[in-house]
């Protein structure tokens, strides 16, 4: 099958801050040194790789004493030229949704607003098709679902996260294409799992150790899809499923509990070249 690739656009958020000062995930060790410097050129590896690919990427300037900023995944959900900012379950991580309400506004965005319920953005939120995919168990909540829906006017898939290394939703599921998704049945309850089945009964299936690799935290646009290298199970099956994987190396992301996605919002819906700032 030919697999289309079609332009997207993505905010990202350079790790100049970047550190794992406290932990609020079980990947994040505090204990354990990081490379500020070796964060920053991975995240411009990625950057620059999805220029190549010919999407846009916009920058939200990053701010001090916010290590967990470059996650941009986590500061919003955005379809149709919608925008909810998040509300994060953890303290240390709270001042961030207030770059998001800044910076939409600022970049010809009118319908912006903050989420009432705990809601941490594309990393339990995940547009597929004509549906959104949510996650809840450890970050968003299920009453955050409903609001979701109701905001966006658009069909919300509850989805519960059972491992805590799966902690969000993008963690242990990738949307590949409108209909097309990867997963790892284990990070889902026995309900979830069945959902996914129905759903998607051609699904990509991640190992353990694939999904342990974070092969999950993956950024598709349709054709290319691109994953944690070390996640080498998956990246074969791609292929054979007709699409283009990349890998990249996020390793000292990964020691804050993230990668590719974590690292990417995207801006679903909206027309760059239509906005009043250009
Ligand atoms: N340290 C961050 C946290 O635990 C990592 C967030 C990863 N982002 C993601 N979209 N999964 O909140």
């Amino acid at each position: 099958m030919e697999r289309v690739a079609t332009p997207r656009h993505y905010l990202m958020v350079r790790p100049t801050y970047f550190d794992v000062v406290y932990s609020i995930n079980p990947w994040m060790n505090p204990e354990k040194p990081t490379s500020t410097r070796l964060a920053i050129a991975q995240w411009e590896w990625l950057r620059d790789l999805f220029a190549d690919l010919g999407h846009e990427v916009d920058l939200l300037p990053p701010r001090p004493g916010l290590p967990d900023m470059v996650f941009a995944a986590n500061g919003a959900t955005v379809m149709n030229g919608r925008v909810l900012v998040a509300r994060f379950r953890d303290s240390q991580r709270a001042a961030e949704s207030d770059a998001y309400l800044e910076w939409f506004p600022a970049h010809g965005y009118t319908d912006v607003r903050q989420a009432r319920w705990v809601n941490e953005g594309e990393g339990d939120y995940l547009a597929a098709g004509s549906v959104i995919l949510a996650g809840t168990g450890f970050r968003s909540t299920p009453r955050a679902h409903r609001e979701t829906e109701e905001y966006f006017g658009v069909p919300v898939i509850g989805l519960t996260l059972v491992d805590p290394r799966f902690y969000h939703l993008d963690t242990a599921l990738a949307v590949l294409a409108d209909d097309t998704v990867m997963y790892h049945p284990e990070a889902f309850s026995a309900e979830s799992r069945e959902r996914l089945a129905e759903l998607y009964p051609d699904a990509v299936l991640a190992t353990a150790a694939d999904a342990a690799a974070f092969g999950l935290n993956a950024v598709s646009d349709g054709r290319h899809v691109v994953l944690p290298q070390a996640a080498t199970g998956l990246i074969g099956k791609l292929r054979e499923h007709g699409f283009e994987p990349i890998g990249a190396d996020m390793s000292e992301l990964l020691k804050a509990g993230g990668s590719v996605k974590c690292c990417t919002l995207e801006l679903h819906g909206t027309v760059p070249a239509a906005r009043p700032d250009r």
